[in-house]
């Protein structure tokens, strides 16, 4: 029997799990040319889908010359003579002969999920949208004389083509940051990259086949969906414990973890522990140390994203997964996007050398490398102290934010609504009560001008519609307070709604006994 397994609750359609599954196992060798595939009807059994399923997949794989069926003896895995699969069919023209460019696309991108959540916020709104530092604190100075600096000393080098693996000073001084945060590492530890974004599609890139299963937060951040779900990788999401009970610590529920290891066979885990986007959430010290006993035991590999660990508020800070580890099994990423500036586009992934000279090698394919000019004045940066400086700045305005928001939903909030209490990070989670649709209150809220994201761009299955994130970074505290206030208004005023229809219904209803 083939090794399929399709996820009925998935937001990809079934046919393209079952397609891509089955190229995996060809691109893998499991499935070789001439062997034969089950008829539609069998395989339809055997995963309880419909038949119409297998049909689309195998219709598929067949206009990729994948498999071909035969009347009467059935359908087949095959290769040209050299044993490589045999090429498409030609491009549809459309009607008046120019190519239907649509047709060529390697897959569906409907979602808009990471276009809404990167748009800059309307004119004289209050938007809890994006997760994204406050730019009135950039500065602007300060920067300008860290890029006159290296322009002056080092220009023409900085304008030249640069090594891949990054810019040597920047490598120096994360090296240095790190040491004094408590995790030693070497050169051939670091590889500088785009951002957190670009060290995942790297690492997806490397690791990770069409069919290849991931583990992931459900909910999480929409850009590390995007990554996998457009590889075509199946991302098996986890729930996200958001610590309202004693017996349930913050974080990635380490039963349901383990429970989704033992009956898949995931490649890679892809965890935030540190106020996680979307909830904010903190994984204590004790489940950080079981998670890597489970990690060990199964031998999976973490992707450890630590994007938001420096933006503790009161917090303590605790070791990040990357420092407890002692068989290797992490790779780190991070980025300068949340403690400084976002727009340079400059983060670092740690791991092991091999590691690091396998995603340098795909980040030649990628970007050849990233710009050296945005990593030389972050060298400076460091260098000058300036960036430790900025961050503890940022850290306490960033503080105060959240206590007012946290003081602003207690005080405001009709009964039944819940929220996270991060001790630093960017974002609250909202849990309003049960039938509530934060998608359709986001319709009223728009027009009195306040925004939020809905909690559904953030589940890559099962969503809870009754659920949103709150960012609080970018907003003053009067902004935070008064979104807040106008929120419970609106809130509180469609459950009175509701409650005057359920008391309509009800009169209705004992009228007609
Ligand atoms: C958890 C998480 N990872 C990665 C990213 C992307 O970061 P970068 O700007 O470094 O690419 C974000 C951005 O919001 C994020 O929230």
């Amino acid at each position: 029997m083939l090794p399929l397994q399709l996820q009925l609750e998935s937001h990809i359609p079934l046919y393209i799990q079952l397609r891509d599954q089955l190229r995996a196992l060809v691109h893998g060798g499991d499935l070789r040319p001439g062997d034969r595939i089950p008829a539609t009807r069998e395989l339809a059994m055997q995963l309880g889908v419909h038949r119409t399923t297998v049909a689309n997949a195998y219709a598929e794989l067949e206009a990729d010359g994948l498999i071909r069926g035969h009347v009467g003896r059935g359908t087949f895995i095959c290769g040209a003579a050299n044993g490589s699969p045999i090429t498409p069919a030609p491009p549809t023209l459309n009607g008046n002969g120019s190519v239907r460019w649509e047709s060529l696309f390697a897959d569906e991108r409907g979602e808009e999920t990471l276009n809404r959540l990167l748009q800059p916020a309307m004119a004289h709104s209050i938007s809890f949208v994006t997760a994204r530092p406050d730019e009135t604190f950039f500065p602007i100075p300060e920067l300008s004389h860290c890029c006159q600096t290296v322009m002056r000393r080092e220009g023409a080098e900085l304008l030249q083509f640069g090594p891949s693996d990054g810019y040597p000073p920047l490598k120096r001084a994360l090296i240095d940051m790190l040491r004094a945060e408590g995790l030693a590492l070497k050169d051939e530890n670091l590889l500088i990259t785009g951002g957190c974004q670009q060290a995942l599609d790297l690492i997806c890139k490397a690791f990770l086949r069409p069919g290849d299963a991931v583990l992931m937060e459900n909910p999480t951040y929409p850009g590390a969906i995007a990554i996998f779900s457009s590889a075509r990788v199946r991302c098996l999401g986890v729930p996200v414990q958001t610590g309202a009970s004693p017996d349930s610590p913050q974080g990635v529920d380490l039963v349901a973890l383990e429970a989704t290891l033992l009956s898949n066979r995931v490649k890679l885990m892809v965890l935030t522990p540190d106020y996680q986007n979307p909830t904010g959430t903190t994984m204590p010290l004790a489940s950080r140390r079981k998670l890597l006993e489970i990690a060990g035991r199964h031998q999976v590999p973490i992707v450890e994203d630590h994007i938001y660990a420096r933006l503790h508020g009161s917090a303590a800070i605790l070791p990040p997964l990357k420092q407890l580890d002692k068989t290797n099994l992490v790779i780190q990423i991070d980025s300068f996007s949340k403690v400084a500036f976002p727009g340079l586009r400059v983060g670092w992934c740690i791991a092991p050398a091999s590691v690091i000279e396998r995603l340098r090698l795909v980040k030649q394919t990628t970007d050849l490398h990233t710009d050296q000019l945005a990593q030389a004045i972050l060298a400076e940066f460091i260098r000058r102290g300036q960036l430790g400086r900025h961050i503890a700045k940022t850290r306490k305005v960033y503080a105060k934010r959240l206590a007012v928001m946290t003081a602003a939903l207690e005080r405001h909030m009709p009964s039944g609504t819940c929220w996270t209490e991060p001790g630093g990070g960017m974002c609250v989670w909202v849990e309003l009560p049960l039938g509530f649709d934060a998608s359709e209150l986001l319709i009223h809220l728009r027009e009195r001008g306040v925004l939020f994201s809905p909690g559904r761009y953030f589940f890559q299955q099962n969503p809870q519609p009754n659920t949103l994130r709150l960012s609080f970074t970018s907003l003053d505290e009067k902004k935070i307070a008064r979104g807040v206030a106008m929120f419970a208004d609106l809130l509180r005023q469609e459950m009175r709604k509701r409650q005057r229809g359920a008391r309509r219904e009800e009169t209705a209803r004992v009228a007609l006994v």
